[in-house]
């Protein structure tokens, strides 16, 4: 930690290739591998790819494989896949990804309409998939979805959020990242599940955090959570995202403001920000709208307009 309370380095992990295009009319392969291949080149060093879900569900992720064969792996780059369900872990091993991720919403409601499961029978899920993913030595970090609030059942207790954390440390799973699914949560909120986590064992420095910006409040989010000592945290190209079974929601926290924003508090993230607002604006013509980023239009605080 630096002087003024922060910690010196952090990393940003890129969810775009999946939380982002997950909602948009389907790409072709091919721009699905441009785009990770560009991120790989701006010094992220962990990029979810896709996913391996029902294409009925989310077609917009199908041929995932296809995305993971295809892609240029940077040395020190881990390449993500989510995945639902046991299935979904057998072709994520399969196809080699790096790291697996499965989500759960604390919401048995939202985990319903995202997973048709229960909440307990996700987490009983994530056992059965970390236990395979381990024979293959792949890490698992638990996705837990809705942790600030669900769009259909409303408040979530910080208590109830580590509880469900328990449950899958208890399964064997490696690491945790905490979403507010629909950006319901204000600072406040931040430092009552981080209260609460640590009362159960989290460090503020192990848990990776993943806010979307539906009402504003992701960026002062994240400013709170680095204050407590939180550095890792997932962020999209643009702005890009959001959950397909949550209504209202939108884009992740931009990854180009997040590195901006990290670099202003004196935390290193090892991200060049020029090539990053480079790859937003490509994005943008290949989706033909404008991303909701706001760096990638201003440009870094350091850069000064022309005389
Ligand atoms: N990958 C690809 N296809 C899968 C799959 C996986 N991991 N799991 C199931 N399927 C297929 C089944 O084969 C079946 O296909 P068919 O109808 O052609 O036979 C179809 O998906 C439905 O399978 P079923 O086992 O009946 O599951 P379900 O209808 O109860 O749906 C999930 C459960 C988990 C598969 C589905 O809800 C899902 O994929 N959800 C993911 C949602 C998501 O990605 N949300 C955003 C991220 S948070
Ligand atoms: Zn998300």
């Amino acid at each position: 930690m630096s002087a003024d309370r922060y910690p010196t380095t952090a990393e940003v992990r890129e969810v775009g290739p999946r939380d982002g295009l997950q909602i948009e009319d389907t790409l072709p392969i091919h721009e699905r591998v441009r785009l990770v291949d560009a991120l790989s080149e701006t010094g992220l060093r962990a990029i979810e790819v896709g996913s391996f879900v029902s294409p009925q569900a989310v077609p917009s992720m199908a041929g995932t494989d296809r995305v993971l064969e295809a892609i240029t792996r940077a040395p020190g780059v881990r390449y993500r896949v989510l995945v639902p369900n046991l299935r979904g872990a057998e072709m994520a091993v399969a196809a080699g990804a790096d790291e697996i991720e499965c989500v759960v919403s604390v919401s048995s409601m939202h985990n319903g309409k995202n997973l048709r499961m229960t909440t307990d029978e996700s987490v009983e899920q994530i056992g059965r998939i970390t236990a395979r993913a381990h024979e293959a030595g792949t890490p698992v970090e638990a996705i837990l979805a809705t942790s600030f609030g669900c769009p259909y059942d409303g408040p979530i207790p910080p208590g109830r959020v580590a509880e469900v954390a328990v449950q899958l440390r208890d399964l064997g799973v490696d690491a945790f990242s905490f979403a507010d699914t629909t950006g319901m949560g204000a600072p406040p909120d931040v430092t009552h599940l981080l209260d609460a986590l640590g009362e159960q064992g989290f460090a503020a420095a192990d848990v990776a955090l993943h806010f979307h910006n539906t009402r504003n409040t992701g960026m002062a989010n994240l400013v709170v959570a680095a204050q407590r000592g939180v550095r890792r945290f997932d962020a999209s190209v643009g702005g890009l995202g959001g959950c397909p079974f949550a209504p209202g929601a939108t884009g992740n926290v931009p990854t180009e403001d997040v590195v901006h924003l990290l670099h202003a508090l004196g935390m290193d993230t090892g991200v060049d920000l020029d090539a990053l607002i480079g790859v937003a604006l490509e994005l943008e013509g290949v989706l033909g709208r404008p991303l909701p980023g706001q760096v990638m239009r201003a440009g870094p605080a350091s850069r000064l307009a022309e005389a």
